[in-house]
């Protein structure tokens, strides 16, 4: 066959081919097949070698002219498949804006930490420095310095869960108090915020495993005003300036005088309710001037220096500000409730 007929062959059956093709990567195909490195035309171009000196410029330029036509006719057709290409992805990629989509569920602190980070917010505003401690505590602080030698009567309502005979889980947080006398120099402003824990049945009112914040100041002249007007702070801001506080004289070794510390009950707003058992008043914290005897223990002068302390119960708090009647709704992680609580 002449190179004219191979070409004209070339040509018609590319034309066939570019008319039937239905996208760019066949249409590629086709390309490297006439036009590649083992293309068609590329094999008539080497064969040209065989050809005599006069035929070889006609045929080479009958050669590039078909060259030339099947580029040309390939770039058309590359350029509407690309468009025909480019419009699908578009079509089929598009997004539907006004689809619904499925929202991504946002967790909430737990009502624990929601009221504990109140209070850090609430005492670090008054002056006071966040201190914690470990769960596992020695015996030494958690009940000897806190004036609660061994076989003290006052630790029977502290029983808790020994490691060994001198290692305890802290039963509350008031071991801190040591740490931090012994470690500080007054004037000593912290709060201890942490878990605690004691040998107790789960029920409405009690568990196992509770939060607390203890407070502590130690400096010259600290007197009870001291106290009452801190708590008093303290309170109004959690609260209110409604809200009533009552001081109930009680004790613990490790504060003299003591007070227990009510406020008023937010559920009956002080009437009586099941609540407050019918008084009125809900109980959140133990509190006092620390004992002489606790300051000179923990290396602190206690001709020079005075101190206060409380310890707040964090479950109640958050029980109260919440209107859970029942502790262990707090412990049990259900998302219905925890998510309404933020
Ligand atoms: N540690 C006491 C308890 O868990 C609470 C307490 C009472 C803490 C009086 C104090 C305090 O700092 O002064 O029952």
């Amino acid at each position: 066959m002449s190179v004219v007929d191979t070409l004209r062959e070339i040509r018609a059956q590319a034309e066939q081919e570019l008319s039937q093709l239905e996208n760019t990567s066949a249409l590629e195909t086709l390309r490297v097949h006439i036009l590649g490195k083992k293309g068609e035309l590329t094999a008539l171009l080497k064969g040209m070698g065989k050809l005599s000196a006069e035929e070889r410029p006609v045929v080479g330029a009958q050669i590039n002219e078909a060259r030339e036509w099947i580029t040309d006719r390939i770039n058309q057709r590359l350029a509407t498949l690309q468009a025909a290409e480019r419009e699908a992805a578009l079509k089929s990629e598009a997004i539907d804006v006004t689809e619904p989509r499925e929202l991504p569920r946002v967790g909430s602190a737990h009502p624990i930490t929601l009221v504990m980070d109140e209070l850090i917010e609430c005492f670090t505003g008054l002056g006071f420095e966040v201190l914690e401690g470990p769960e596992v505590e020695l015996d030494h602080y958690n009940f000897e310095l806190m004036n609660l030698p061994k076989n003290h009567p006052a630790r029977d309502a502290q029983d808790t869960f020994y490691m060994d005979d001198n290692i305890v889980l802290r039963t509350h947080t008031s071991p801190m108090q040591a740490r931090a006398m012994l470690t500080m120099k007054p004037p000593i402003r912290i709060i201890c915020p942490g878990r605690v824990y004691r040998a107790d049945e789960v029920d409405a009112t009690h568990s196992p495993v509770f939060h607390q914040m203890e407070g502590l100041v130690i400096d010259e002249n600290v007197s009870m005003s001291d106290l009452r007007g801190t708590l008093e702070a303290f309170v109004r801001k959690l609260y209110g300036d409604d809200i009533k506080l009552r001081f109930r004289p009680s004790f613990f070794p490790f504060t003299e005088p003591s007070a227990e510390v009510d406020l008023t009950c937010s559920a009956c707003s002080g009437k009586g309710c099941r609540i407050c058992k019918e008084t009125g008043w809900v109980e959140v914290l133990g509190s006092g001037m620390v004992n002489p005897k606790v300051l000179e223990m923990c290396g602190i002068d206690s001709t020079k220096y005075s101190g206060f302390a409380f310890g707040i119960g964090l479950e109640r708090i958050a029980m109260k500000r919440y209107g859970i009647t029942d502790m262990r709704l707090l412990y049990e992680g259900d998302a219905r409730l925890l998510s309404q609580l933020r």
